[in-house]
């Protein structure tokens, strides 16, 4: 059964020294790389909502979790025997643990990118989107997300033609999308996730986490 993690954080707010020393110096020299200050938060709570998922679900101090790459880059914890993945945007991140391999994505909506619907959509996810004038955006991010989270499952990254993943399909793995405020966030697994498996964090709980602090997930 896939299990999700969403947390909300603000964008552009500088990242809590309590959380920072929670990463490991090569996320910390990821995060330090990146010039747009956004993003660099948006990984370093992407990597620290890993470390408190697998740390949950485990029982191993967030310390204590080893993450490695695979040849695609997809990322991995040997000997945890729990299959995850991680996705981080402007604001929000999201980790999806299951006992199968699973994948997740989630998106600010925005304006539909008429490039990537025009060039990587299949033109039955192209006339979904555009069925209706009202709510073509949260359709396109809908499909847009399925595609990532199904991408990632599989593994091969962008090896892959985005085009040959059709989201009306169960070829890939189950889906499931839900709309998280401005946010679009789907799983794909080998099994649907439920509501009561979805567990919402804002930064403040993640800090006071790793702060020690008493902490009950709800
Ligand atoms: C790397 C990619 C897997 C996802 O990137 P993204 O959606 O831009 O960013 P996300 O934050 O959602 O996901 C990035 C995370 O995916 C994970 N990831 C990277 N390569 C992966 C792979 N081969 N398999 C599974 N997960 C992978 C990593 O954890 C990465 O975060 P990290 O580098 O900080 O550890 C890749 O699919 C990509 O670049 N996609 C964008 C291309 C595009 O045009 N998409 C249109 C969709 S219609």
């Amino acid at each position: 059964m896939p299990k999700l993690f969403f947390l909300i954080f603000r964008p552009d707010g500088p990242l809590h020294e309590a959380l920072f020393s929670h990463l490991p110096e090569d996320v910390r020299r990821r995060c330090a790389s990146i010039r747009r200050i956004t993003q660099a938060k948006a990984a370093a709570m992407g990597h620290l909502l890993v470390r408190f998922a697998l740390s949950e679900a485990s029982g191993r101090h967030p310390g204590e979790i080893v993450i490695e790459r695979g040849p695609t880059g997809k990322p991995y914890s040997p000997n945890l025997g729990i299959q995850w993945s991680l996705s981080h945007t402007n604001g929000a991140a999201a980790v999806c643990i299951s006992s199968a391999p699973v994948g997740v994505d989630a998106e600010r909506i925005g304006p539909v990118r008429q490039r990537v619907l025009r060039r990587v959509l299949s033109p039955r996810e192209q006339a979904y989107v555009l069925s209706r004038p009202e709510g073509q955006e949260a359709r396109f991010f809908e499909v847009w997300t399925r595609k990532e989270a199904a991408v990632k499952r599989d593994g091969r990254g962008l090896s892959i033609n985005l085009h040959s993943v059709d989201t009306f399909s169960d070829d890939f793995g189950l889906f499931t999308t839900l709309q998280e405020g401005d946010f679009i966030v789907s799983v794909c697994g080998a099994a649907p996730l439920e509501e009561r498996n979805i567990l919402r964090l804002e930064e403040d709980a993640l800090v006071r986490y790793f702060q020690g602090q008493p902490f009950s997930i709800p």
